[in-house]
């Protein structure tokens, strides 16, 4: 039924004036052909990102996890006036990323860069702290999840006023709150969502997710 209501809904929520589908569709099936992990968003989550940064004016977003570049597609197809950098540590990733942003058109406003999050992130922040690089108005968390609350923190120091920073997989079918399971992945989802629950200068909520990607959620943290 999820995953029933996911096709329902996303085909009657204005398909037709859907930018880019093709492009979409296509990130998603030469992201399988080239042997990518099924890891990517729902359409309607891809969607429901990209709305958020249209309603929000965000002209500049950041994303660590680029996996095939398919929410980077979403984000940046919906809104003309954004650019995204977005962070990939695996280089066949990188390649099948930047393939399908070269076909969806978007290679002149989306910026792949290859190497491991913690260094990327660090150095960028040192750009805008620097002032040689916008503040960023949109951040996703989408990568390995033991660092989580190490791109957490360095995604909060380039942030501007009232800016989201979304860290998605944290609910994983309820494994948040089986507070006896010690899988490492588990133990950082419950880390970033209890240091951004008490981080000064942060609030936060977790929604989670049902859909064609099952349950799960999303830690989504406003830094005033
Ligand atoms: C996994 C990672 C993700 O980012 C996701 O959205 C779903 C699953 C994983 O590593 O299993
Ligand atoms: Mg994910």
């Amino acid at each position: 039924r999820w995953t029933a209501v996911d096709a329902y809904a996303f085909s009657h929520s204005h398909p037709a004036s859907q930018p880019n589908a093709k492009a979409l569709e296509n990130a998603r099936m030469a992201s399988m052909a080239a042997g990518l992990p099924d890891i990517a968003l729902s359409p309607a989550q891809g969607k429901f990102l990209a709305l958020h940064c249209r309603a929000s004016a965000v002209t500049h977003a950041l994303e660590v996890g680029t996996l095939g570049g398919y929410s980077a597609i979403w984000v940046a197809s919906e809104n003309p006036q954004l650019r995204l950098t977005t962070i990939e540590y695996n280089p066949k990733h990188v390649a099948v990323a930047r393939k399908n942003i070269e076909l969806a058109g978007l290679s002149d406003r989306i910026e792949v860069i290859q190497g491991a999050g913690i260094d990327v992130l660090a150095s960028l922040r040192d750009e805008v702290v620097a002032g040689t690089r916008p503040q960023f108005g949109f951040v996703f968390i989408d990568a390995d999840k033991e660092n989580n609350w190490n791109y957490f923190k360095l995604a909060k120091d380039m942030v501007k006023s009232n800016s989201v920073i979304c860290v998605d997989n944290v609910v994983r079918g309820g494994r948040l709150a089986d507070l006896g399971n010690t899988e490492p992945y588990v133990v950082a989802s419950r880390e970033v969502v209890e240091n951004a629950g008490k981080e000064p200068g942060v609030d936060s909520v977790v929604i989670q997710t049902v859909g064609e990607k099952s349950y799960d959620g999303w830690l989504w943290a406003v830094v005033s």
